[in-house]
């Protein structure tokens, strides 16, 4: 039998826009194109749809994820300086019921201390953080071996 495709949708958060020219030292030079186009290439070897989207807004990223259900299978989300601040977000993710795997560039727990704390952790399946742009990849890979 054909393995059905799995859809996921993919969030940046506020910010990610900027990746390449931000923070370089912090982010690297990975631009979020260059993101994008890895995860679309990735996505296709391994039977998923993405839909991809940049938000700097919260409420926008709750609304989102508030439509997830019965049209995407998983969330894979870098929810950025909202990792650290968001209830509404977390409370999101935990109401889709769907799984969600948070990915960052960085390691926040290698950060100031304001960064070290994350709203999603506890409602996503895993979190992949210090790779780089590569957490991405890690964290799609990951998602989809979740979804069988
Ligand atoms: C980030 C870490 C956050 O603390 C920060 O606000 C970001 C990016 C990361 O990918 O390392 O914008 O989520």
């Amino acid at each position: 039998m054909k393995p059905k495709i799995k859809k996921i949708l993919v969030i940046h958060g506020p910010n990610l826009h900027l990746l390449g020219q931000r923070e370089p030292d912090v982010y690297g030079r990975v631009t979020l194109e260059q993101i994008n186009s890895g995860l679309k290439k990735l996505a296709a070897k391994k039977k998923a749809r993405l839909a991809i989207k940049q938000s700097n807004i919260e409420g926008e990223i709750v609304d989102l994820i508030g439509k997830m259900k019965g049209r995407f299978d998983g969330l894979l989300i870098n929810p950025a300086a909202y990792t650290h601040t968001s209830v509404a977000i977390r409370d999101a993710i935990a109401a889709s019921g769907l799984p969600a795997v948070e990915v960052h560039l960085s390691n926040i727990y290698t950060r100031e201390e304001f960064r070290q704390k994350s709203l999603i952790s506890p409602v996503a399946k895993g979190t992949i953080m210090g790779f780089g742009g590569k957490s991405y990849a890690l964290g799609l890979e990951a998602l989809m071996d979740l979804l069988g």
